[in-house]
């Protein structure tokens, strides 16, 4: 497929966000210590970027995670790829997520982890695509609601490429005639 890409949401207005979501974040958690839980690999910049925004006590860890697409035997199921370094009991979780499609992975996520007892979990996801969403889950805080497109940049990958965008971009297919 011979494709480009268009900026949807540009460095500034990610920036700009990101900086209002850690404000909201400081207000929130003052006072009290956060673990965050960063999932590989799509949430690692908006992680760093929130991270070095947020002015309590922060601590860190880092999972991966792949979940089964629909018509397979164990739809939605996710399977943990690697696993935290740490345990999470007791302590005041926030989930760092790239975006939230289906809902799937967050949904059993976040099952998963408050099955391990923490004091608190919370999600936060840089981008909500809400009309996709097949199962209830809501993210706590979210950086922009988007349509249904898809989007690479700013950690995002198609076919693991593009992470590396500045900005989040929309992929376009190009006609036939043009390639
Ligand atoms: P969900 O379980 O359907 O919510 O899937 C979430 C995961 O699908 C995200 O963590 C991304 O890895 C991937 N994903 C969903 N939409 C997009 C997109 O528009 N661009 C890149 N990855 C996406
Ligand atoms: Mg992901």
């Amino acid at each position: 497929m011979s494709y480009h890409i268009e900026e949807m949401i540009s460095e500034e207005a990610v920036e700009a966000r990101v900086n209002g979501l850690a404000a909201q974040i400081n207000a929130d958690y003052a006072g009290r210590e956060l673990h965050m839980v960063i999932i590989l690999k799509g949430s690692v910049f908006f992680a760093t970027e929130l991270a070095k925004r947020v002015t309590v006590p922060v601590t860190m860890d880092f999972m991966t995670v792949t979940s089964y697409g629909d018509g397979m035997v164990s739809a939605g199921e996710i399977t943990v790829k690697k696993e935290l370094d740490e345990d999470i009991t007791g302590k005041e979780v926030l989930i760092i997520e790239d975006i939230v499609d289906s809902g799937r992975t967050l949904y059993y996520l976040k099952r998963l982890l408050l099955a391990r007892d923490p004091a608190s979990l919370k999600i936060v996801t840089l981008l909500d695509k809400p009309e996709r969403r097949t199962v209830e889950i809501q993210a706590d805080y979210y950086g922009f609601e988007i349509p249904d497109r898809f989007v690479v940049g700013y950690g995002l990958d198609y076919a693991q490429r593009h992470r590396n965008l500045p900005y989040v971009g929309v992929i376009i297919q190009d006609e036939e005639g043009d390639k």
